[in-house]
């Protein structure tokens, strides 16, 4: 991370806003997008001037390495509006330090923390009125870095170019989800890049929850690759397990997302006297709490998602249904203080918000 840059930002604004032409109440995710978007090449060693500019199409060289080896990294941020229309982002100092760690992983530069916060904060300030206000919308933020030198030998590129686009947002699943816990496929490996938002992470998901998706199951819990025997992350999202009164979660690894919705909803666990334990947990564990009645809940987490009950998963053949616990159950609880907080509607006691001024 370098805070040597000053920012220069260029800004040219759009003529006309798409905005009018937005159904706001019937929303795809991540197919709408805002009128601006922030731009930032590296060229020659160095980030080059930022720019926000209207959103358009690139137009970029087939031998462009992103093509060939998917050098690329993305976040995903969610800035929301409360009632007298001030507009938050929500801890985005992680999504900063984690996108820098992604592409440390992938050999690709760090962005100057300057760049990213003026960048970011000028391009919500510019598109503030596509943050719909009311709990359950929200405007969601993707950073992303790709690899644009022209050359398709296999090593790193030279040159990058950093974006921010940004997608009004409803719920991404709506209700519950089923799910296959994984004995075959894996998402990650020790010593890979599951810890990274590597964007080859999540187009290697696609098959297997493709497989999934036939047998009746929306999403893929995952499994570590070596043994298949402990519970890791579900589908984009982090994932919690309820048995008795506790939450489990797996902790953080080289194979896991260091998810800032995962690591919220334990403080806000630990705030609320909820008891949590976070340790590697087994499906054989899972499935013993399933027989024996003591499996309460099981839910991912993620920013796109936010929390995403779980109301059963299949393993070896076998399906488990899980209890309908409804309003008290912990994902509702926390997912509730979690909204507010984002929401600007109960208090912030560790800092989390960044108001757009
Ligand atoms: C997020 O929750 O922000 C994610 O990165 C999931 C995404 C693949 C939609």
């Amino acid at each position: 991370m370098s805070n040597t840059y000053t920012s220069n930002l260029h800004v040219e604004k759009a003529t006309t806003s798409k905005i009018n032409d937005v159904d706001f109440d019937n929303l795809p995710f991540g197919k709408i997008f805002t009128d601006h978007m922030f731009v930032c090449d590296f060229v020659n060693g160095e980030w080059q001037q930022p720019k926000i500019m209207p959103y358009q199409a690139m137009s970029m060289e087939p031998s462009s390495r992103v093509f060939h080896y998917g050098q690329a990294v993305f976040e995903g941020m969610k800035a929301y509006k409360d009632d007298d229309g001030r507009v938050f982002l929500f801890r985005p100092e992680e999504n900063f330090k984690r996108i820098n760690k992604s592409s440390a992983r992938l050999a690709m530069p760090e962005f100057p923390k300057d760049y990213f916060f003026e960048g970011l904060t000028t391009l919500l300030d510019l598109d503030r009125d596509w943050v719909q206000s009311g709990v359950g919308n929200s405007l969601y933020i993707r950073p992303f870095v790709i690899a644009i030198d022209s050359a398709i030998a296999a090593a790193p590129s030279e040159d990058y170019r950093f974006m921010i686009i940004c997608a009004p947002a409803k719920a991404y699943y709506k209700g519950t989800v089923k799910v296959l816990i994984a004995e075959q496929f894996s998402r990650s490996a020790s010593g890979g890049v599951g810890f990274a938002k590597a964007a080859g992470n999540y187009a290697a998901q696609f098959y297997p929850t493709s497989l999934a998706q036939k047998k009746g199951y929306q999403q893929v819990i995952w499994t570590d690759a070596d043994t298949h025997t402990f519970l890791e992350e579900a589908g984009t999202m982090n994932v919690f397990f309820r048995i008795n009164d506790t939450l489990i979660t797996a902790p953080i690894s080289d194979r896991i997302l260091d998810g800032v919705t995962r690591k919220s909803l334990l403080q806000l666990a630990e705030d609320n006297n909820i008891s949590c334990e976070v340790r590697p947990i087994k499906v054989n564990e899972l499935v013993e709490a399933s027989k024996n009645g003591s499996l309460k809940e099981i839910f991912g987490a993620g920013t796109a998602a936010v929390i995403s009950p779980i109301e059963g998963f299949e393993y070896q053949d076998t399906y488990y249904d899980l209890p309908e616990i409804g309003e008290a159950s912990y994902s509702s609880v926390l997912k509730q203080k979690m909204l507010y907080i984002q929401h600007n509607l109960s208090e912030d006691k560790h800092s989390w918000r960044l108001e757009i001024k």
